[in-house]
């Protein structure tokens, strides 16, 4: 983390800059004639002589590209590449074998190998296959941003974030995607996702054709939110003067979304179990069961089980809609992902608002990097969208946060880091500000933009000063 601190954020390149590649072999020579023909101002080869050490290399660089050797003292190339494989199913493994084992080799490509090469082998070889691999990741990466512009169509590609254990729950989620049925309920702060992943599920699910309806169930009166719901036959309450369809049944085929479930009463509860126990919707007033075909996920930022120890939340339904639970982790516990999600949210605000913001100082880095996001990346998304509309030097400095952020940080260190104690007799904060700019400018020569920097404001900020203070 402290690395990020250190940097400039500069806008995401599309391309790598930086290939790593681990090379994992006991052979002393392999190692060395990897490192001399491969290392370069655009590779750096990292090596490990045994398995554990290359796991735990991988687990340290997450390197781009592993060539594993199949003969290790102790552990075998074989596990250690299920292992690596456990860790990051998206590894790229070259199995290396000598070429009477190619039992091994097919083995290897089983497990989930990207390729396998036998021993002895040429550079020529290896550089080959690097470009076929980086040729692939590229490309890969180009289709992701691509279907990524596509804004309404919402994807895994639009979860930002490489923190493990985003990570974690973006393969969990993935799979379940791939399952036809299964209820997924899905739990988490406000603001940290939830409804982004329960619109990529759906739109990567064999149901993606289908409809994606949602409903949020806190926003509606409970007799509205039945009707809603399950639908109506003509007569059924006094309004009901034409039967209608509930959501259950127009998003037959598709993916019913219930939002806030831990706020619906009991009533709605009871006939909420019975569509997830039999897969079939009465409408009110009705007297058939419609057999609806649709997978529901449900959502909360409430504790459910605790609303189950209060009698609040059933206890039949709750363990119905947990068949499949997914925690979306609070921002302040996957911090890594902030960098990332900053320059996401920066350039799809340059988009909207006609900007070009390039660059993020680094003491907005820093204050964001220690700030707990009560408000998840929503609050995130919002302070850059605020951010970029204030901006106007290119560049995000300090004072286009808000209040909380900047004082936060204040908050948390000594807060006094210039010693300043204020007079008994108190002072002008006007002649203060004033000084403190003169003696700016002075430092610099009056050059506006090394001066706003030296006090972390932008050029225009410093400009209406300037002429506010008649400097
Ligand atoms: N990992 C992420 N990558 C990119 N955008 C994200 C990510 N997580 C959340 N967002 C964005 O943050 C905002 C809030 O997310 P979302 O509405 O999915 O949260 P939620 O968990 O459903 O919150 P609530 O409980 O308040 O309904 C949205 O604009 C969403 O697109
Ligand atoms: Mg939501």
């Amino acid at each position: 983390m402290i690395i990020y601190l250190s940097l400039v954020i500069r806008k995401t390149n599309l391309f790598m800059k930086l290939l790593k590649i681990l090379v994992i072999d006991d052979e002393k020579l392999i190692r060395w004639s990897f490192e001399k023909k491969l290392n370069s101002d655009k590779i750096k080869v990292y090596t490990a002589g045994s398995g554990e050490d290359g796991i735990e290399t991988f687990q340290m660089e997450h390197p781009h590209i592993v060539f594993l050797d199949n003969k290790l003292p102790k552990m075998q190339g074989l596990d250690v590449l299920k292992k690596i494989k456990k860790t990051d199913e998206d590894a790229v493994i070259v199995f290396m074998t000598a070429y009477e084992s190619v039992d091994v080799a097919v083995k290897a490509m089983k497990a989930g190998a990207y390729e396998y090469i036998n021993k002895p082998f040429s550079f020529e070889e290896i550089n080959i296959i690097i470009k076929n691999i980086t040729d692939k990741i590229n490309k890969d990466k180009e289709i992701r941003l691509l279907r990524r512009e596509k804004k309404d169509f919402i994807t895994f590609d639009h979860i930002i974030g490489s923190s493990e254990k985003i990570k974690k729950i973006i393969r969990l989620a993935k799979k379940i995607a791939k399952t036809e049925t299964t209820t997924i309920l899905l739990l988490g702060e406000s603001g940290t996702g939830k409804d982004l992943f329960s619109k990529a599920i759906h739109n990567e699910s064999a149901r993606k054709d289908k409809p994606f309806v949602t409903i949020n169930c806190s926003s509606l009166p409970e007799t509205l939110l039945e009707s809603e719901l399950f639908g109506y036959e003509t007569g059924a309450f006094t309004d009901a003067k034409k039967q209608k369809k509930g959501l259950f049944e127009v998003a037959e085929g598709g993916t019913v979304f219930l939002d806030e479930i831990g706020e619906i009463n009991q009533a709605t509860q009871l006939k909420l179990l019975n569509v997830l126990e039999n897969r079939t919707v009465r409408r009110l007033g009705g007297t058939v069961d419609i057999p609806v075909d649709i997978r529901i996920i449900a959502a909360t930022n409430r504790n459910l089980k605790k609303s189950v120890e209060e009698k609040l939340f059933r206890e039949d339904l709750y363990y119905r809609i947990k068949v499949f639970q997914i925690t979306v982790p609070p921002l302040r516990e996957r911090k890594e992902d902030i960098p990332e999600l900053i320059n996401y949210f920066i350039e799809q605000f340059n988009r909207q608002f006609g900007k070009n913001v390039t660059e993020t100082d680094p003491e907005v880095l820093k204050l964001m990097m220690k700030y707990d996001w009560p408000g998840n990346v929503r609050e995130l998304r919002n302070v850059i969208e605020r951010a970029v509309i204030l901006e106007t030097d290119n560049i995000l400095y300090e004072d286009c946060l808000p209040g909380e952020i900047r004082e936060h940080n204040c908050n948390e260190k000594k807060c006094n880091p210039y010693n300043f104690i204020l007079p008994d007799e108190g002072l002008s904060l006007e002649e203060m500000e004033k000084e403190i700019i003169r003696q700016a400018l002075e430092k610099t020569d009056y050059n506006q933009t090394k001066a706003a920097k030296l006090l972390r404001i932008s050029r225009d900020t410093l400009r209406y000063k300037k002429k506010k203070h008649k400097l």
